[in-house]
C-alpha cells in the first residue's frame, strides 16, 4: 500500500507517521509528500526521512483543475493507493475526490462537527467549550467534512492557554492519525461505512 502525504506547513502529522512506519506500527509505505509551499518546514522533515519531495505550487499552473491534474498525474506515476492530508491548507475539488473517493484521510484539531476552519483549536477556547479533540476523517467534497474514522476528546483546563492547549491536541494528533491509517488498512474503516451507507438508505 502506497501512502502519499499532502501538507503545507510544519509537518509534526508528517514526522509523526514516518516515525510509526518506522516502528512497523503502520505497515505501509510513504512513497511522496506534496507540498504546496517551498518555504515549508515539512520539506526539511521529508529530506531528513529520505521521502520524495512533490513541490506542487499552485501558482505555477493558470486553474485549479490543471494543479490538480498534474498532481493526479503523479500520483499515478507513484501508484499511490492512500493519501493523507496533514495540514494541506487547500480544498480539494469534487473531480479530484472523486478519483480517490473513500482513499482521501484529514485530521482536524476539534470534535467535528464542532469547529471547523483554519482556528478550530482558538475557535473552542474563546468559545469556552469545555471538550475539544481531534478527528480524522475521509474526505468527501465539503470541507472539514466526512465519515469519522477516529475522534477524541481533550478536556479544556481553567488555566489553559492556547499554546498549552494546542500542546495537548497536537500529542493527540501525532498519536491519532497513525492509529487512523492502521484502522484504514485493517479495512475496518470499509465495512463499518459500508453498514452506514445500508442503514441509512
Ligand atoms: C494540525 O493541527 C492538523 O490537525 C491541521 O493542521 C495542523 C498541521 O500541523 N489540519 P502539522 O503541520 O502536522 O504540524
Amino acid at each position: 500500500m502506497n501512502l502519499a502525504i499532502f501538507a503545507s506547513g510544519n509537518g509534526s502529522n508528517f514526522s509523526a507517521i514516518v516515525e510509526a512506519i518506522k516502528q512497523s506500527k503502520v505497515k505501509v509505505k510513504l512513497v511522496i509528500l506534496v507540498c504546496d509551499k517551498p518555504e515549508a518546514f515539512v520539506i526539511k522533515r521529508a529530506q531528513k526521512a529520505k521521502v520524495q519531495v512533490i513541490l506542487a505550487r499552485r501558482e505555477d499552473f493558470a486553474n485549479r483543475l490543471d494543479f490538480e491534474r498534474a498532481i493526479i498525474h503523479r500520483l499515478k506515476s507513484y501508484s499511490i493507493d492512500l493519501i493523507a492530508l496533514a495540514g494541506f491548507m487547500r480544498i480539494l475539488s469534487p473531480t479530484f475526490v472523486k478519483q480517490y473517493r473513500k482513499r482521501i484521510l484529514n485530521i482536524h484539531p476539534s470534535l467535528l462537527p464542532a469547529f471547523k476552519g483554519a482556528h478550530a483549536i482558538k475557535d473552542a477556547l474563546d468559545y469556552k467549550a469545555s471538550f475539544t479533540g481531534v478527528t480524522v476523517h475521509f474526505v468527501d467534497e465539503k470541507m472539514d467534512h466526512g465519515p469519522v474514522i477516529l475522534q477524541k476528546q481533550v478536556k479544556i483546563r481553567s488555566s489553559d492557554t492556547l499554546a498549552s492547549l494546542e500542546k495537548r491536541i497536537h500529542d493527540l494528533e501525532h498519536r491519532l492519525y497513525p492509529q487512523a491509517i492502521k484502522l484504514f488498512l485493517a479495512e475496518k474503516i470499509k465495512s463499518r461505512v459500508k453498514k452506514v451507507s445500508v442503514s441509512t438508505l
